[in-house]
Formats: structure tokens, sequence, C-alpha cells
């Protein structure tokens, strides 16, 4: 592996193999996205215990401060709306220059396999990667569903991980799935990191799917409702920190966020 991707994989990559991505991109389709309005405030707490943050370049610019030493994952596609006709017809938003000059750690694009432009989202894909590659910046695909939930199953989800990291991608963002997620990770041969999806009913549930998704193979998660949705965004933070970094049981960690919220 080139000097530069591993150098950069290695701060978004503890030592332990894990990472805690921090997601605040909502913006870029859904805009001022809830407990997101004000993405510097979001963010201000949660930062010290993120791996890194996964963002656009307007936010970063706007609501992130220029000495932070959180590595940036820098969102680079978009173009559609949440009111417009379909959410998979994106385009990459950023050029290489604004990545280099925003110093990005590695870029973010979604792929939406089994839509109507699936072929224009996985060529993206391969365009960033053979422009970031060049740079030594890796790119981490986002297996994205659009507004088809159920399309969250061992199935899709491994055909959508397989063919992002076939076309390059150092990382893959997927879903997790209760029913054979290890067939996820293992037939995707990149670290796989787990995404959120929509707040979940309770904090228990939220550890249980973690902590089962790393069992599976996953490396880590890019987990933003339900952490910064929930009303104690810095325990369920350290919670899941926890589950990642140490090893810890849903229940502990569960035991941890009641602890660390009681004191708020
Ligand atoms: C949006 C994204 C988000 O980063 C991803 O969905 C993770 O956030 P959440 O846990 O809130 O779903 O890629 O397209």
């Amino acid at each position: 592996m080139d000097w530069g991707i591993e150098n950069r994989l290695s701060r978004l990559i503890r030592e332990d193999g894990r990472c805690q991505f921090l997601p605040v991109d909502h913006g870029y389709f859904q805009g001022p996205t809830s407990c997101l309005e004000k993405p510097s405030e979001t963010i201000k707490g949660l930062l010290p215990y993120a791996d890194g943050l996964f963002v656009t370049r307007g936010v970063l610019r706007s609501s992130v401060p220029a000495n932070c030493q959180t590595p940036i994952i820098l969102r680079v596609s978009g173009g559609t709306s949440i009111i417009g006709a379909d959410l998979s017809n994106e385009t990459i938003t950023t050029s290489i220059d604004e990545i280099i000059r925003l110093n990005a750690a590695a870029v973010g694009i979604s792929i939406f396999v089994g839509s109507e432009y699936e072929k224009q989202t996985l060529t993206n894909l391969a365009r960033l990667v053979d422009q970031c590659e060049g740079f030594g910046i890796p790119v981490m695909a986002v297996t994205a569903v659009g507004k088809e939930l159920e399309k969250r199953e061992a199935r899709y989800l491994g055909l959508s991980s397989r063919i992002a990291a076939e076309l390059g991608a150092r990382i893959v963002k997927t879903y997790y799935c209760p029913e054979d997620f290890e067939k996820v990770t293992e037939g995707c041969p990149v670290p796989v990191v787990i995404a959120g999806g929509p707040k979940c009913e309770t904090e228990l549930e939220v550890f249980e799917f973690v902590y089962d998704g790393i069992q599976k193979g996953a490396i880590g998660v890019n987990l933003g409702r339900n952490v910064w949705q929930s009303p104690h965004p810095v325990p369920m933070m350290r919670a899941l920190n926890a589950i990642i970094h140490k090893n810890s049981t849903p229940k502990e960690a569960q035991g941890l966020f009641e602890e660390l919220s009681s004191k708020q």
C-alpha cells in the first residue's frame, strides 16, 4: 500500500483495527435535519470521541474549527434532495483540488446498486478512486438504499459492498442486518463499517446491533442520528466507543450510558 494511503488510513482506523466515525453529512440531501440544525453545536462535545468526522465541504468550512485534530472524511457526492425525483441520481460534487486543499484524510461517496442510476453512481466511484489514489487519499464507499430501507438485507448489502470494493473503495460503509451479516463482511475484501439509519427506540437496541455487527466482522461504525438525536449524545458516543475500542458488551455499554447520563 502506498505510504500516503496507509498513513491516512492509520489516522482513521486506530491501532486496535477499529474505528468510530461521526457522520454529520445528512444536510447534503435532507437539509437541516433534526438535532443537526447547527452542526457546530452538534459536534462540539462529540469530536473528542470520534475517529473521523464525515462532513461536506460547506459544513466543514462553516462549522468545524480549522484546528480540529479529528481526521476529516469529506462527503463528495450529492446533487439530489429528498424532495427531488430520485435520490440515486448523484454526481461527484467536489474536485480533487478541494479535497487536497481541505486536507481530507479520506473521501466518502454513495453508490446506489440496483437503482435507475446504478451505472452512474458506480462510475462516479471508479472515477473518484482514479483521482484520489493518485494523491494517496482513500475512498470510502457508502452503499446507499435511498428511501427503500427494506433493501437492508444481507444479499443486497453483500452485493453492493463487494462491488464497491472491486471498484477500488478502501473502506465500505454499509447497513447492519440481523440475518447473515457475516456474509456481508466476509464477501468484502476491504474493511466494513456499519451505518446507522433512522433513530432506534432504545439505546440498548443500538448497542446490540453495533456489538453484533462487530462480532460478525465490521471494524466499527459510522453512526449519526442514533448518537446526536439521543437526549444524551455524549454518553451515547462514549458508550459506543466502549463497545468498539474496549470490547464492552451491550449490557456494559448500557450501564456506562446510564451512569454518564445521570451525571449530566
Ligand atoms: C447519509 C450518510 C450518513 O453518513 C449515514 O446515513 C450515517 O448516518 P446515520 O447513522 O444517521 O444513518 O451517508 O447518506
